[in-house]
């Protein structure tokens, strides 16, 4: 629940506020006197406080102040007589966040409310390397039985406030997951946030994950909330949960234990109320069994698994997702390439995708930008996809002859020979690129090269 603090020396004014806002679902504390407001927020933590600005004894532009030390993303909305334009001009340009006159209009109340909510939200995003998905409606496209059985899993777990621990080789379509999983869920109205525990050093996943207290180290200059704390009500994301430090992984299975954290120099025990799904594409089996990775902590994450199989091992999927993302960028630029050559077809069936799906969607994406054709043929593919090398051709079947002249290690050089010479031709005798395509180093080539030309 939301909460909301009033602080007014008049007890009608803050009873008729509790009750009004009580009613509409948030949690309402009153104060009659501005020093008891102070404190209360210490405790009660609201994220916007209504502040009457002619208490006695304290002046209401001081008492801005002094909340906005307590915590500056408290948004403090100023109550004036009719008319004291001047007094609410002094609080906005003080801090406050905006003024409602008095008599107070509850319908007025809450459009300010609405506003004040959506400009903390706005602020904590800008103040974070925290990220909120974009959570377009974007359809998880599958066909295969295994993936079959992923969507049936993604409806149970949304309806199950249970964590997820969610496995697949990069490109698989995790993050997808993740999102369907949230945007399912009763959480759905609240925010899902991720972080990339890959992505930033230890310490920074530290103070993402649960923010910091004014002073906990150097250039901590004021409190900053957490992702944990930030993403109260929703879900979160963590992302290659296989690359936190130990150290890091012990604070977090707290927080799966308790749902308790403390911010970084903090004493208070932060409770939150989240979901935790987190992704890897790690062997964490293998982690655990070279203490990288703690057991409990997987076992923890691990309460409902779901793994995502790579797209090679999907059969007949690449083709749907293949025309999927044709009639996606066709739209999108305009064109309107109807489909594919067979050759095509098996081309994509045969290549082993080790981007996976976000492979197969840039390269129909680059192919739809780059050519008007009314269909895609071999010429369209990327070298990587249209080699001749590990294409499953009949060559196997070839009945060979060994007589008395035959060397093995001869007729295995005229097949390296012939083959690095198809990939030096096509890639216009680039080094690195005829490499990448023969699966082999540069050096290797160029060691071969030298070899054999
Ligand atoms: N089944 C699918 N249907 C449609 N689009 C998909 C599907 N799977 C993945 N995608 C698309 O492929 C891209 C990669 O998906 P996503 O980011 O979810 O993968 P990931 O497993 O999180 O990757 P990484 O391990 O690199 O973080 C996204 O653009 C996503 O929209
Ligand atoms: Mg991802």
């Amino acid at each position: 629940m939301k909460r909301i603090q009033v602080i007014d020396d008049e007890a009608f004014i803050c009873k008729t506020l509790k009750e009004g806002l009580t009613d509409i679902g948030y949690e309402v504390k009153t104060s009659l006197t501005g020093e008891n407001g102070l404190r209360k927020i210490e405790s009660f933590k609201p994220l916007i406080v209504f502040l009457d600005m002619r208490l006695e004894r304290v002046n209401g532009i001081d008492l801005i102040e002094r909340i906005k030390k307590i915590d500056e993303d408290i948004e403090v909305v100023i109550m004036t007589a009719f008319g004291d334009i001047e007094t609410a001009v002094k609080a906005i340009k003080n801090g406050a966040f905006d003024y409602i006159n008095k008599p107070l209009d509850l319908e007025e109340i809450n459009l300010i409310i609405a506003k004040a909510l959506k400009s903390i939200e706005v602020k904590r995003k800008l103040n974070s390397y925290v990220k909120e998905k974009k959570l377009k409606d974007e359809a998880i496209i599958g066909n295969n039985p295994v993936m079959k059985e992923v969507f049936e899993k993604i409806n149970i777990i949304a309806k199950n406030d249970v964590t997820v621990l969610i496995r697949g080789q990069t490109g698989t379509g995790k993050e997808m997951v993740a999102n369907s999983i949230h945007k399912k869920s009763n959480r759905r109205d609240s925010s899902m946030l991720s972080i990339n525990c890959g992505a930033l050093p230890k310490e920074l996943v530290e103070s993402e994950l649960f923010g910091f207290e004014k002073n906990a180290f150097t250039g901590a200059f004021k409190r900053k909330k957490g992702l944990l704390e930030i993403a109260d009500g929703g879900t979160v994301l963590l992302d290659e949960i296989g690359e936190l430090s130990y150290d890091t992984q012990t604070k977090l299975l707290r927080v799966l234990e308790t749902r308790k954290f403390k911010r970084i120099g903090g004493v208070d025990d932060i409770e939150v109320d989240i979901r935790i799904i987190a992704a890897t594409n790690k062997n964490l089996e293998k982690a655990i069994e070279n203490n990288e990775f703690r057991e409990d902590l997987f076992y923890r994450l691990n309460v409902v698994p779901i793994k995502i199989p790579s797209l090679k091992d999907r059969g007949g999927d690449v083709l749907i997702l293949a025309k999927y993302f044709l009639n996606k960028y066709n739209k999108k630029f305009g064109k309107e390439i109807k489909g594919f050559d067979d050759e095509v077809k098996d081309k994509l069936l045969n290549y082993h995708w080790p981007g996976n799906v976000r492979e197969l969607k840039n390269v129909i994406e680059r192919i739809t930008i780059l050519h008007d054709t009314p269909f895609i043929n071999l010429n369209h593919l990327p070298l990587e996809i249209n080699k001749p090398l590990g294409e499953k051709t009949k060559d196997n079947e070839v009945k060979v002859s060994i007589n008395e002249s035959f060397s093995l290690e001869k007729e295995v050089e005229k097949l390296e020979k012939k083959y690095i010479k198809i990939a030096l031709d096509k890639c216009n005798n680039n080094y690195s690129k005829s490499a990448s395509l023969l699966g082999i180093s540069r050096f290797a080539l160029k060691r071969r090269i030298e070899k054999y030309f």
